[in-house]
């Protein structure tokens, strides 16, 4: 994923900064490190945490069956990691910090410097632009080292011999390789759409239904605001950068009922957006002049016309859904939208109000495998909220800042997420590549104002 100028968040790879490179070696301590601060506290039994375990490890391998061996290597971007890196990185990370093997403990004690992403206190590591070169491991010796760490943990989780800050770090890896999954479907995306032949990832995945007249218009929602509360609770599982939960005032606001559609941006493109500095931040229109961007990511424009765009998606070339929620869009293309349109993006406190009495398991993920947002279905009450999870993931207007309170893990673990926290946006509710019951009311993605490649998109907000 990635490139053009923006970088990702997370190790996950998303919006950390590329790394230097370095030279082979055992990283350095923390692997065994105690989890000093309240982030996680998840802790469930052995049994299903071995089950859930379990099932997450198969479905990133699962996620890789439809490619070839090749495909599994190419980066096109800095930011879009390989598979065959994302399905080793993630095994090192339960390697490393959950098992606290590391060095000549570990599998191949070469592997800490090739798939260590971004922890400076886990020691030196392959650039990330430069994973791509690595045609050495084979994806077969990956692959086993995915089956030799699945022993381990299982025997570890069999025999009791993980405590509960052990499980702690468990809970946080599985939640880590749930977000490398939805990478490892936004990464190859790139390697295949930037393949001359646009080959689908699966072609048969369920293709659009035409709802035509059916399709809901998009209404303003009105929110009285006050003081609330927002953040994740002490309670359960949570990534740090979500806690404490803390007060916030938020002014009354309205906000659409769902996201802005493909039909609108054909609108924004014939309206001349794309070629109108007014509508953009300084820094944006920088990007659409340096970039030529002339529609969302993936799509191609039919010369002189507005109605005849296509789009690449994993199941290959097909015309532009006007009624589907647009994605691809950079921070600065939502930004412009909205201000074509009249109005704003949200703060993530207003997004956090509205998604708070909804249930975040409800929408379009990836388990629904349809890979690609899907146009709103009518609902019986025009005025409810849609959307508001899954599908495409929201910019809001917050930049990505630490909460009144914040405090990172303890060891390398702390810099899973606090390090990052300049120059992004945070965006919210995940996306039709992210799994089901990953995501809740709380959860903060981050990522570089330029970014194109995640499943991004835009939900449009007003003052009252
Ligand atoms: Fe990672």
């Amino acid at each position: 994923m990635r490139h053009t100028g923006q970088q990702p968040a997370r190790d996950l790879e998303r919006g950390r900064a590329t790394t230097p490179a370095g030279a082979p070696g055992a990283p350095a301590s923390s692997a065994t490190s105690p989890v000093t601060s309240p982030v996680t506290s998840p802790v469930t039994s052995p049994a299903s945490s071995l089950a859930r375990y379990l099932a997450v490890r198969r479905r990133s391998v699962a996620l890789c069956a439809p490619l070839t061996v090749e495909d599994q290597l190419v980066q096109p971007m800095a930011d879009a990691s390989p598979s065959k890196w994302h399905l080793a990185h993630t095994s090192w990370f339960f390697e490393a910090f959950v098992l606290g093997l590391v060095g000549e403990a570990s599998f191949d004690p070469a592997f800490g410097f090739l798939f260590n992403s971004y922890y400076e206190a886990a020691g030196p590591r392959v650039a990330r632009a430069r994973r791509g070169l690595l045609s050495r491991p084979s994806l077969a010796r990956v692959l086993a080292y995915r089956e030799a760490v699945d022993a381990q943990v299982q025997a570890a989780l069999t025999a009791g011999a993980l405590d509960d800050a052990a499980r702690t770090r468990l809970e946080l890896g599985l939640a880590h390789e749930e977000q490398h999954q939805e990478l490892l479907l936004t990464d190859i995306k790139v390697v295949l759409g930037t393949q001359p032949l646009l080959p689908a990832y699966r072609a048969e995945l369920p293709r659009p239904v035409n709802l035509g007249e059916r399709h809901p218009a998009s209404r303003w929602r009105a929110f009285e605001g006050g003081v609330i509360e927002v953040g994740a609770p002490a309670a359960g599982f949570a990534f740090d950068n979500e806690r404490p939960r803390h007060r916030a005032l938020v002014p009354p606001f309205a906000l659409a009922t769902r996201p802005v559609c493909n039909r609108e941006v054909l609108a924004f493109i014939a309206d001349g957006g794309y070629r109108d500095p007014r509508h953009w931040l300084s820094d944006g229109w920088h990007a659409v002049q340096a970039q030529q961007w002339t529609a969302p990511m993936y799509w191609e424009l039919s010369p002189g016309s507005d109605g005849g765009a296509q789009l690449y998606e994993l199941a290959g070339v097909r015309p532009v859904d006007p009624d589907e929620p647009a994605c691809h869009l950079s921070y600065y293309e939502a930004d412009a939208l909205a201000r074509w349109a009249g109005a704003r993006l949200p703060t993530e406190q207003e997004w956090e109000l509205a998604a708070a009495a909804l249930a975040p398991d409800r929408g379009n993920f990836a388990d629904d495998d349809r890979l690609h947002p899907a146009a709103a279905a009518p609902g019986a009450d025009p005025g409810e909220l849609a959307q508001l999870f899954g599908d495409v993931w929201e910019w809001t207007s917050s930049s990505y800042s630490p909460y009144p309170g914040f405090r990172t893990l303890g060891g390398a673990l702390g810099e899973y997420n606090g390090k990052f926290m300049s120059g992004q946006q945070v965006l919210r509710g995940g996306s039709c590549l992210t799994p089901r019951g990953h995501v809740r009311a709380s959860y903060r993605n981050f990522f570089p104002p330029a970014a194109r490649w995640q499943m991004t998109g835009v939900r449009l907000a007003t003052d009252r």
